[in-house]
C-alpha cells in the first residue's frame, strides 16, 4: 500500500487521524528487516532476575537468530553473554525445540563439541591442545561476546547493539512513573506462552487500548462504562482510564465500580468474575475483601465509600499476613494510567498489588507467526512465593482462561484481514488507540519506511 506522503512530522502526541501500510504486520521483507534494524537495536524484557538468584543460575533468552546466556557471576553480578562458542559457533546451551528457554544452574560453561570452557565472568578457561594455535589465541577472541544487560522493575534487560544508550535513558519516563509500584517486589503467579498465528503487533495491539473492551468482553459493560485514554511518552505510552484524577477513580474504572447497582453487590460480583474468568487484574485477598462488603457496610454507602472500604481493608488484610502494598499518591496513580507500553513489545499492567505483563516476538521470519507471552505477579509474603516457570498453552479459553481468550479470538482474524486487498490500512482510534500510532511511528524510525500518514 502507498503511503500517500503526508508524513505525520510533529513529535506531538499523535492527537490526529492517522493510517500506515500493513507492510509491517504481512510483508515477510519487512519481517526479516526488522532483526538488524529492531531486535538488535532495541532494549528487550528477557527474564526476571529472581530466576537467577545465586551466582551460576542462568537462563537464555532467544530473538529470531540469536541466544543469549544470561548469568549470575561469582560476584552476584548480573552478565549477558552471546550462546555461542568461540571456538566454531556451536551453541553454548542448546535449547531444545518446542521450549521457549533453559533455566539451570552451572559453575562453568562447556562446550559439547570440542570442551572449550568459560567461566561465569565469560572467560575461556580451557582449550584442549591449545598449543596447536601457536599463541594465536588471544583472551578477546576466545572469550565469550558479551551482550548489555542492565535489570529494573525486577526484570532484566538486554539490547544486543553495543552502541545502546543507558537502559534508564531508553525507558524513561516509565521508570519514574512506574517506580512507586515497587514491581520488583512482586513475583509471578503464573506465566504462559504460546505460539500464535498472527504478527507480533497484532499480538501486542489486543492489549494495548481500551477501546476493544465493550465489544470484544460485552460481559464488563454490566459493570459500567468507562472511557479509555491513551498518552504518547517518547517511545513509549501508557493508558488509563478518563477522570482518574485519583485513585479512586482510576480503581473503579479499571475494576468498574460505579455501576447503578449496589457498589457493595457489583464490586464483590465483578472481582469474583475476574478472579474466575481473566485468572488476573486482582488478588484473593481483593475477592476476599470484596466478598465482605456487604455484611460490613450499610445498605445505600455511596460507591467510593465502599471502595475506600474494600481497598482499606483488602490491603490490612494482606498487611496481617506479611504483604505489604507501597503507598502511591493517588495523583500520581491516576497519572500513571492502568498500563504501559514498552517500545517495542513489552506491556506492563501495574497496580500497588499486582500486575499483568504481555509480551510478543516473531517466531522466525513469517509475519504471520509469533511467540506470545503472559505473566501475572503478585505481592506474596517472603519465603511464600510460589516457584512457577513458563507452560506452553495453545491459544485456547481452557488454557487461558476465558477473557484472555476473547482477546486471542480477534488476533488470528486480524491477521488474515490485513491481507485481503479489499483493506486499506489500520485506521487506530486519535483518542484511546494513540498507543498503536505510537507504536508505528517509532518502528517506521527504527525500520525507516512504514511512516503514520494523515487520514
Ligand atoms: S565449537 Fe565449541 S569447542 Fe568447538
Ligand atoms: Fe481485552
Amino acid at each position: 500500500m502507498s503511503n500517500s506522503g503526508k508524513r505525520v512530522e510533529s513529535a506531538g502526541d499523535l492527537e490526529q487521524a492517522i493510517t500506515y501500510p500493513t507492510e509491517a504486520y504481512t510483508c515477510r521483507v519487512y519481517a526479516q528487516a526488522e532483526r538488524d534494524k529492531l531486535w538488535r537495536k532495541v532494549w528487550l524484557q528477557a527474564g526476571r532476575v529472581e530466576d537467577i538468584p545465586e551466582p551460576g543460575n542462568f537462563l537464555t533468552f532467544d530473538v529470531l537468530d540469536d541466544s543469549v546466556i544470561i548469568v549470575r557471576s561469582a560476584d552476584d553480578s548480573v552478565r549477558a553473554f552471546h550462546n555461542v562458542c568461540s571456538h566454531r559457533g556451536r551453541r553454548l546451551v542448546d535449547v531444545p525445540k518446542g521450549r521457549r528457554n533453559v533455566r539451570g544452574r552451572k559453575s562453568q560453561f562447556i562446550c559439547g563439541f570440542h570442551g572449550w570452557r568459560y567461566d561465569l565472568e565469560g572467560r575461556n578457561t580451557h582449550i584442549p591442545h591449545k598449543d596447536d594455535w601457536q599463541g594465536a589465541l588471544g583472551e578477546d577472541c576466545v572469550s565469550l561476546s558479551s551482550v548489555n544487560v542492565d535489570c529494573w522493575g525486577g526484570w532484566i534487560w538486554i539490547n544486543l547493539d553495543s552502541q545502546c544508550e543507558p537502559l534508564q535513558d531508553y525507558l524513561a519516563p516509565a521508570v519514574e512513573m512506574l517506580d512507586p509500584f515497587e514491581l520488583q517486589n512482586m513475583r509471578c503467579r503464573w506465566r504462559k506462552w504460546g505460539v500464535f498465528d498472527c504478527n507480533w503487533k497484532v499480538a501486542m495491539e489486543a492489549f494495548n487500548e481500551t477501546y476493544h473492551v465493550s465489544t470484544t468482553h460485552p460481559e464488563f459493560n454490566q459493570y459500567g462504562e468507562f472511557r479509555g485514554w491513551a498518552k504518547v511518552h517518547g517511545l513509549h505510552s501508557n493508558i488509563g482510564y478518563e477522570a482518574a484524577r485519583d485513585m479512586d477513580k482510576n480503581q473503579s474504572a479499571k475494576l468498574r465500580l460505579g455501576t447503578n447497582a449496589d457498589p457493595r453487590i457489583s464490586t464483590a460480583q465483578m472481582q469474583e468474575y475476574t478472579w474466575e474468568k481473566a485468572n488476573t487484574n486482582t488478588t484473593q485477598t481483593l475477592v476476599n475483601a470484596a466478598r465482605r462488603l456487604v455484611d460490613e457496610l450499610p445498605e445505600g454507602t455511596p460507591p467510593g465509600e465502599v471502595l475506600q472500604h474494600w481497598l482499606a481493608s483488602a490491603r490490612a488484610d494482606d498487611e496481617a499476613r506479611g504483604v505489604v502494598w507501597p503507598s502511591v499518591d493517588p495523583e500520581h496513580v491516576g497519572k500513571s494510567g492502568t498500563a504501559w507500553q514498552i517500545f517495542p513489545n513489552f506491556q506492563i499492567g501495574h497496580s500497588v498489588n499486582n500486575m499483568l505483563c504481555y509480551s510478543a516476538r516473531p517466531n522466525g521470519y513469517d509475519p504471520c507467526q509469533c511467540i506470545f507471552e503472559a505473566a501475572v505477579y503478585e505481592l506474596y509474603p517472603e519465603g511464600e512465593e510460589p516457584a512457577t516457570e513458563w507452560e506452553f498453552c495453545p491459544p485456547t479459553e481452557e488454557a487461558w482462561c476465558y477473557v484472555l481468550s476473547q482477546d486471542f479470538s480477534n488476533m488470528a482474524a486480524v491477521q488474515q484481514g490485513m491481507k485481503s486487498t479489499g483493506f486499506k490500512g489500520p485506521k487506530p482510534n486519535p483518542y484511546m488507540e494513540r498507543s498503536t500510532a505510537n507504536l508505528h511511528r517509532n518502528l517506521a524510525r527504527y525500520m525507516e519506511t512504514g511512516s503514520p500518514s494523515k487520514l
